[in-house]
């Protein structure tokens, strides 16, 4: 399955505040974006940027201040708990941290199983479906009497996004999903949620610091900038040929492969630094 341009999910002019009533820290400025049904959006910015926020602020973790977030054409902006319920469903969650997101007192197959016996899923199709999902992320049927303490950062992601996708939701949010990970093993949980893309059609937002990793899975990249977003466009484009300046300083601070082009961008950077200082 590829990419299509309907709108899956439409984030418009999003205001979120922390901070108190009386003294508000605005933290996302009017931040909009589409993520079309199968498509990767890649969500880039260095750290403290509001990337985390937005996501949370779709999953509704984080009060909205201003703005609209609708989902498969419904407004979503202020659901209320049970509607909420009834979104997990469609809208799952990746996080960079697979130690602090699995329980540790449940066994794999617990995991796995709940969010089915959550929806109410009768005990054997759960079995099946909690079966089909480890076959899909390659982990044996072993490991479902095993804890998480037990496994790798890899395979503990791997673990994350097979609970994530059991209820076959049409939206995840990955968030740093492989951040915490060693270079090999990134790459290879990053071959696995692009072939779960091809063959189930769910879209992600994909929230990462690491331009590298944008550019092998999303179709399409945001930009932000301290709660700003300052450039939307292709994946590709904007990874190698960004045309906000800023695009360009976080491209140029990412790492690159091969040492001579490391030099050669690092020497880029620094000269745009001082000439960014010198206006
Ligand atoms: N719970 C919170 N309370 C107050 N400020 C927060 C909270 N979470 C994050 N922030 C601040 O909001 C800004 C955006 O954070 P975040 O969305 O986590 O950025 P990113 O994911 O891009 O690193 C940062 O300045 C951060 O310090
Ligand atoms: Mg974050």
């Amino acid at each position: 399955m590829s990419a299509t341009d309907k709108p899956l999910l439409e984030v418009s002019d999003l205001v979120v505040d922390y901070g108190t009533r009386r003294k508000p820290v605005r933290v996302l400025h009017e931040v909009s974006l589409t993520v079309n049904a199968g498509e990767c959006l890649g969500l880039v910015g260095e750290s403290g940027s509001g990337k985390s926020t937005l996501g949370k602020a779709v999953l509704g973790l984080v009060p909205v201040a201003g703005g609209r977030i609708s989902f498969d054409g419904r407004d979503i902006t202020h659901a209320k708990r049970r509607e909420r319920r009834e979104l997990a469903a469609d809208i799952q969650v990746v996080f960079q941290d697979p130690y602090g997101s699995l329980d540790p007192l449940m066994t794999v197959g617990d995991i796995l199983a709940e969010p089915l016996a959550t929806a109410g899923t009768g005990r054997r199709e759960a079995k099946a479906a909690v079966a089909e999902m480890l076959d899909r992320v390659e982990l044996p049927s072993h490991v479902l009497d095993r804890y998480p303490s037990e496994f790798s950062g890899g395979q503990r992601q791997r673990i994350a996004i097979a609970r994530a996708l059991v209820r076959r939701p049409k939206l995840i949010i990955c968030d740093e999903p492989v951040s915490a990970l060693d270079l090999t093993t990134q790459a290879t949980i990053l071959d696995l949620l692009i072939e779960l893309q091809r063959d189930t059609g769910v879209s992600y937002l994909f929230v990462s610091h690491d331009l590298g990793v944008v550019r092998r899975v999303c179709h399409r990249v945001a930009v932000m900038y301290r709660g700003n977003l300052v450039e939307t466009g292709d994946g590709e484009q904007v990874t190698r040929a960004p045309e906000h300046p800023y695009s360009t300083r976080l491209l140029m601070a990412s790492p690159v492969a091969d040492p001579v082009g490391q030099a050669e961008r690092r020497r880029a950077w620094l000269e745009l630094r001082q000439e960014q200082a010198a206006v």
